[in-house]
């Protein structure tokens, strides 16, 4: 399906996100004939730019793509520039007459998409500038796409709500999670709702824990002002893996629309037990990355790291033991982690299913094991289903065995996160977009935790080793209750 013809206006258009993420995946979008030839995109900053150097810039980012070709300079030449004070009225002014100026010359019906990929204090005010200034009165819709952080705890995140919600309503607001985009995270709905195998034991008879683990290799990179008020907490849980438990979790909804499906999610998170502060170190672990070696290289720690405080106290690991207190799920650990320089880069759900009440090979030197679905998210997509089978020879003993779907055969080809996103935002589909509910009842979750620790120092940090799969209080976490990390490759 095309997209209705809009134009595009990204604010931070020199920055990392436009050149890593949302060039490449308007490129491919437009190679996939899912945007017409009567698109534009138009590119705002600070810098004195001008078109021909943004045009550069946007074609520098796609020369590795695999269609690359000579669609290239065409697909460039839809692209505008223009210098920008996001604190200046004029600049608002002079926007709108470039996009008036544009609708005429692309025949686009003021179909509006702004943006903001740039630094969150800026999200307010440019919102409201945009409406003030009437580059939203237009005959056709306006759409406002905000990347995170959406804010730094409750208080802010329902402040910059309601800067946003003065210029635009809800159903106009499509706040990013990078991680809905995913093929694997879209796919827990269909394996659980197109399957009568799996739903019927989706609940605390049948299931005695799930696990999701999105470990990373790479440490903080250039980010260390960011990732220092942020920490592992805010930066990964509060969105990515809160959204992947409120998939797990959710009834399943009436129908396959954004609302219903929104709601359903919404449900899990108000379940969600909360902690109190003098609980928080039962259910949390945290972690910080200290030296270590990588692929044989020595890597450095955490606290000595580019804009780093050589004491800080930043998480850069997380676990923890979520408990969702309703009829489905009374009784169920949800298990996650994330931490960043652990073993390997990999993203991955184990769904544990209960043991059998009597084990007939318990005798038999079987290797009985618990039956495991096993969703691989990244970087292999598929599924895994561990079950057990007879063995070859011995008689009645029992062998694990693994049934699996690969789902990441032509991967070339597979749209990347971002371009389904940004093509579900044209189209006006904000199924995998937060909602602000969503957003809020992570955020009071989250915040009894992150308050906690603010006040209390870790005294243990750097408390694992570069290249681990992180402290070994993680471990602990869920040996209290008899269960270990499935490490499942
Ligand atoms: C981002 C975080 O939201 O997600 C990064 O800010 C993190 O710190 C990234 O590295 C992980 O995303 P992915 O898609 O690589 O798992």
């Amino acid at each position: 399906q095309q997209t209705p013809k809009s134009i595009i206006v990204i604010f931070g258009a020199t920055g990392d996100l436009a050149k890593r993420k949302l060039f490449p995946s308007i490129f491919r979008l437009y190679r996939e004939n899912k945007i017409s030839e009567d698109f534009a995109v138009v590119g705002v900053a600070r810098r004195e730019w001008s078109n021909e150097e943004f045009r550069g810039n946007v074609q520098k980012s796609i020369s590795n793509l695999p269609t690359f070709g000579k669609d290239a300079e065409k697909f460039a030449s839809h692209f505008h520039y223009l210098p920008f004070d996001v604190t200046n009225i004029e600049s608002y002014q002079n926007l709108n007459g470039l996009l008036s100026e544009l609708d005429e010359q692309y025949n686009v019906p003021g179909n509006r998409i702004f943006y903001l990929a740039m630094a969150p204090e800026f999200f307010g005010p440019i919102a409201s500038n945009l409406k003030q200034e009437g580059l939203t009165a237009t005959k056709g819709w306006s759409r406002l796409v905000i990347e995170k952080p959406f804010g730094h705890d409750y208080d802010s995140a329902e402040e910059l709500n309601e800067q946003i919600r003065h210029a635009f309503d809800e159903d106009q607001i499509y706040r990013i999670d990078h991680y809905l985009g995913k093929e694997m995270v879209q796919n827990i709905e269909v394996i659980r709702f197109a399957n009568s195998m799996f739903e019927a034991l989706w609940n605390n008879q049948y299931i005695s824990n799930i696990q999701i683990t999105s470990s990373e290799t790479l440490g903080v990179e250039d980010r260390g002002r960011y990732y220092e008020s942020s920490g592992a907490l805010l930066d990964m849980v509060q969105n990515h893996i809160m959204q992947v438990v409120a998939l797990l979790a959710m009834e399943p909804p009436i129908k396959l629309t954004p609302d219903e499906i929104r709601s359903e999610k919404v449900k899990v998170l108000r379940a969600l037990r909360s902690v109190t502060a003098e609980e928080v170190n039962d259910y949390f672990v945290r972690g910080q990355y200290g030296k270590g070696v990588m692929d044989g290289e020595e890597v450095i720690g955490y606290r000595e790291e580019n804009a780093v405080d050589p004491e800080s106290n930043t998480a850069t690991f997380v676990a923890g033991k979520l408990m969702i207190d309703n009829f489905r799920w009374a009784g169920v650990p949800f298990y996650i982690r994330t931490g960043k320089r652990m073993t390997e880069k990999s993203t991955e759900v184990v769904v544990q299913f209960k043991d059998l009440p009597m084990n007939l090979y318990r005798d038999k030197s079987a290797d009985l094991q618990p039956n495991l679905l096993v969703i691989h998210i990244q970087p292999d997509e598929g599924i895994t289903l561990h079950l057990n089978a007879k063995k070859e020879t011995g008689g009645a003993t029992s062998t694990p065995v693994k049934l699996d779907y690969n789902n990441s055969s032509d991967k070339m080809n597979t749209p990347e996160a971002y371009e389904r996103l940004i093509y579900d935002c044209m189209l006006g589909d904000a199924t995998n977009f937060t909602h602000w509910d969503e957003v809020a009842l992570s955020w009071k979750f989250v915040d009894t935790i992150s308050e906690a620790w603010s006040k209390e120092k870790a005294t243990n940090f750097p408390n694992y080793e570069s290249g681990s799969m992180g402290p070994k209080e993680s471990d602990k976490l869920l040996a209290e209750n008899g269960f270990h990390w499935w490490s499942v490759k």
